[in-house]
């Protein structure tokens, strides 16, 4: 006990939230990145290094000659320390020995907090170079170049990284905003045909959960999606980066305090899946499945009618994604369906009472929280395949 009082204060810190969107940011006349990075302050050279995706440079092999090339001409005002090159997809979530390549990096190239931490590639890369900016100094600058529709659209946008840990998924990780996400439609064009799909689904998923307008508009779309259209999947892109945005700005938890995580819909199931079939199912492929668990799901528990059901399935299966994996069925334990533990990992992600958003509606969600096992069940084996 003390007789002296309490010293309380709250903080209140403005972030700018801040998608730019452009095309060849790398082509020396190409304003765009120069004028992010030299932003904040003048004077001094800005200094710079990145973290480029081996997918994507295999992919565009100028890249890092282009991104020389970029540092050259601006040579007055930019600072490049390096371009370093890591693996793809979650195998970089999966080893802590690139966090600490990246680490010593920082420190070797005197990267300061005013400095800037590139990315450059998918969700993956994003999510553990983002972690390592967030906590190397206590944060860097960071600047997101995703290349995938679902970091475009999604996994780049937000202000989430992550890292996985024990196999479970972005165990590890924090709320950081980046200082800027460029989202250059040009690194699309060189897309596998498997991935571009995966953005599809995080917008299907935004769509149903804000906007029954944007859903109309995906279905409409589908052909034009099927073949590869760029001005639609461009568009497809913007309108899914737009709602995820700001849902974040606006629904009151960007940090996510509270328990409620609409933009996280079918992603309980999907989370365990990608896991138990040891990331042979990518996080988009999982997601469809787990939308169309949670679809069938809310009509079964009464809230959501069958005719929407149909339309939902349906053009989840037009844009060419299976509804069904094997690793639905998956028993740890002979008798108890492992898939169902992912509710619990979903709880103890989130922290607080499990809160699962449904349907009501497309584009009308609302949450429940608690899932009839049974029922759950029974929507697997529902599901299409
Ligand atoms: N932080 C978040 O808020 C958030 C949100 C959603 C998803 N995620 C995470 O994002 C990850 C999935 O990201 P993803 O779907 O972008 O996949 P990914 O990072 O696994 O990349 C997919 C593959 O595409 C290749 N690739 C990427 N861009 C390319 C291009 N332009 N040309 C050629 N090849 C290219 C990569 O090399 C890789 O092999 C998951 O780890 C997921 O957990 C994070
Ligand atoms: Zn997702």
């Amino acid at each position: 006990m003390s007789d002296l009082p309490n010293i309380e204060h709250s903080i209140a810190i403005p972030y700018q939230l801040r998608v730019l969107f452009t095309e060849k940011a790398f082509d020396t006349q190409n304003p765009l990145l120069r004028h992010v990075l030299c932003a904040k302050e003048s004077g001094a050279r800005r200094k710079a290094i990145f973290y480029v995706d081996e997918g994507v440079a295999s992919a565009n092999p100028q890249l890092i000659a282009q991104i020389e090339a970029y540092f050259q001409h601006h040579r007055d005002d930019l600072n490049l320390r390096g371009i370093h090159l890591l693996p793809a997809g979650e195998p970089i979530k999966n080893n802590t020995d690139y966090l600490k390549q990246i680490y010593s990096q920082i420190e070797e190239q005197k990267i300061c907090r005013h400095s800037y931490l590139i990315a450059i590639g998918g969700g993956a890369l994003l999510d553990t170079v983002g972690f390592a900016a967030a906590t190397a100094h206590r944060g860097i600058r960071h600047i997101r170049f995703p290349t995938t529709t679902l970091g475009q659209g999604d996994a780049g946008v937000g202000v989430k990284n992550g890292f996985n840990f024990h196999g479970k998924k972005n165990f590890v990780g924090s709320f950081a905003p980046p200082f800027a996400v460029i989202n250059d439609f040009a690194f699309l064009e060189t897309l596998p045909e498997k991935h571009l799909r995966n953005g599809y689904i995080e917008a299907i998923k935004v769509a149903l959960i804000r906007d029954a307008s944007f859903f109309d508009w995906i279905e409409s779309n589908a052909d034009a999606l099927n073949a590869n259209d760029t001005a639609t999947i461009r568009e497809l892109v913007h309108r899914s980066a737009q709602h995820h945005v700001t849902h974040i700005a606006t629904s009151g938890d960007p940090f996510e305090m509270g328990s409620v995580r609409p933009l996280d819909f079918g992603h309980w199931a999907a989370h365990k899946l990608e896991q138990l079939s040891d990331f042979r199912i990518s996080h988009g492929e999982a997601v469809a499945i787990g939308i169309a668990i949670d679809t069938i799901y809310s009509q079964k528990a009464g809230y959501l009618d069958q005719a929407s059901v149909d339309r939902i399935l349906n053009l989840i299966q037009k844009l060419g994604f299976a509804t069904y994996a094997p690793e639905l069925e998956h028993e740890s334990i002979p008798g108890e369906n492992t898939t169902l533990a992912g509710l619990e990992e979903f709880r103890e992600h989130l922290g607080g009472i499990l809160t699962i958003t449904l349907l009501k509606e497309i584009g009308q969600r609302f949450e429940v929280h608690e899932m009839d096992t049974d029922l759950i069940l029974q929507s697997i084996s529902l599901l299409p395949r």
